[in-house]
């Protein structure tokens, strides 16, 4: 070994150091989380992995700026090695119980609206591809009895999932990196479903063990619109770890939105938080932004209810032609504008998941 007694670095000034780098979301040093592992320190050169809870998370390089810092106050370090990974902490939610939740999946988000053609259908699929892109184990669940979109959005409408004949399990389509899984596979020629009730619940549960999902960081769930009986039972037939409401930003809109938090409190299943849909106008020309409904909506809601806010994504014509093309925006432009957008969505979400800062109110109170 080269280095003097007085510079020999240890592995015990490397945590030293790491322990005053405070995670910003959980506000405890990474050492006491457990976010280090393999500090290996070779004459002057110090190497170590920070693992965080997603690799969807928006952090990711002020963390590894901040670790640099810090071990770069070590005397005699010449160099540091940060390898950044990630693994998905599982959230099953308040309330349910372990037997009902699905093996090998970590967390269930459902993406719900008060009412239809809000785009959540849109926005299911392009945030599900956006967490696959960033290295995410994902799957996309089309719950939406009424009218399936997921497969002709996602471009596998085509297609039907294959059976494992030994485990009597159907196994989801892959495309873009994503597991997905409609109800629409199983009515060909597009017939509307009747069921009602209980009937809904107990088809969706059986559905979603009928699965095998293999090992899923996140499962989005595209709800139907609406706060009907039907939109409830299904909400409560699947063990969501937290809802996402979507809305646009129209007043009504924002009343609806409403409606849909409410039954979700009722249900006792988290709002992880709101994203606007057709907000504003992008520009492609001036690349400005031009509000056409009135502006705001979706951040005002959050805020009177108290949940967090993901962000507003543009009303753009590609966005809608890119999705009736079966390609995503975030796969059809990977490096548009809107694929930018709907990235800093789905890393928000990803965060709300990681910290479990959901809102949360007790039965007794949410009437
Ligand atoms: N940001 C956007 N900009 C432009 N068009 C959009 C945007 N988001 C969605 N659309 C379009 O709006 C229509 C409704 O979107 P989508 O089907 O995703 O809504 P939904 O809430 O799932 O509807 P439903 O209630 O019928 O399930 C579609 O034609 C879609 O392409
Ligand atoms: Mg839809």
């Amino acid at each position: 070994m080269s280095a003097t007694n007085d510079l020999l670095i240890t592995n015990e000034q490397v945590l030293t150091a790491l322990k005053r780098v405070i995670d910003p979301d959980f506000h405890k040093d990474l050492v006491t989380l457990g976010m280090i592992k393999n500090v290996v320190v070779t004459g002057t050169v110090v190497a170590f992995t920070v693992e965080l809870t997603t690799p969807a998370c928006p952090l990711k390089e002020e963390i590894e700026r901040m670790c640099r810092e810090e071990v770069g106050t070590i005397p005699g370090v010449s160099e540091i090695q940060i390898e950044m990974t990630a693994v998905v902490r599982a959230n099953t939610g308040k309330g349910i119980p372990t037997q009902q939740a699905l093996p090998g999946v970590k967390n269930i988000i459902a993406i719900a609206s008060g009412k239809g053609g809000v785009g959540k259908s849109t926005v299911s699929a392009n945030i599900a591809c956006a967490l696959a892109q960033m290295g995410a184990k994902v799957g996309l669940m089309d719950a939406d009895i009424y009218g399936p979109s997921i497969p002709i959005i996602m471009g596998v409408e085509d297609r039907r999932p294959e059976v494992d004949e030994k485990k009597e399990k159907m196994l989801p389509i892959e495309q873009y990196g994503v597991k997905i899984i409609s109800m629409g596979f199983l009515q060909p020629g597009g017939s509307a479903v009747i069921w009602r009730g209980p009937m809904v619940a107990k088809a969706v549960q059986q559905f979603l063990r009928d699965v095998e999902w293999g090992e899923i960081d996140y499962l989005i769930v595209d709800l139907p619109p609406g706060t009907g009986d039907a939109q409830l039972t299904l909400a409560q037939a699947i063990p969501l770890s937290g809802a996402v409401v979507i809305m646009t930003p129209q007043d009504l809109a924002a009343a609806v939105a409403v409606k849909a938090v409410a039954m979700f409190r009722r249900l006792e299943v988290p709002i992880l938080g709101i994203v606007e849909n057709m907000s504003y106008f992008l520009c492609p020309t001036c690349n400005s932004r031009h509000h056409v409904f009135s502006h705001g909506g979706g951040q005002q809601a959050a805020e009177a209810l108290d949940v967090p806010f993901f962000g507003a994504i543009p009303l753009a014509l590609e966005i809608g032609s890119e999705a009736d093309e079966g390609t995503p925006s975030v796969v059809a432009s990977p490096n548009g504008p809107y694929a930018k957008v709907f990235r800093e969505v789905a890393e928000r979400i990803a965060q709300a998941v990681s910290i479990g800062a959901r809102t949360f109110v007790p039965l007794a109170m949410s009437k």
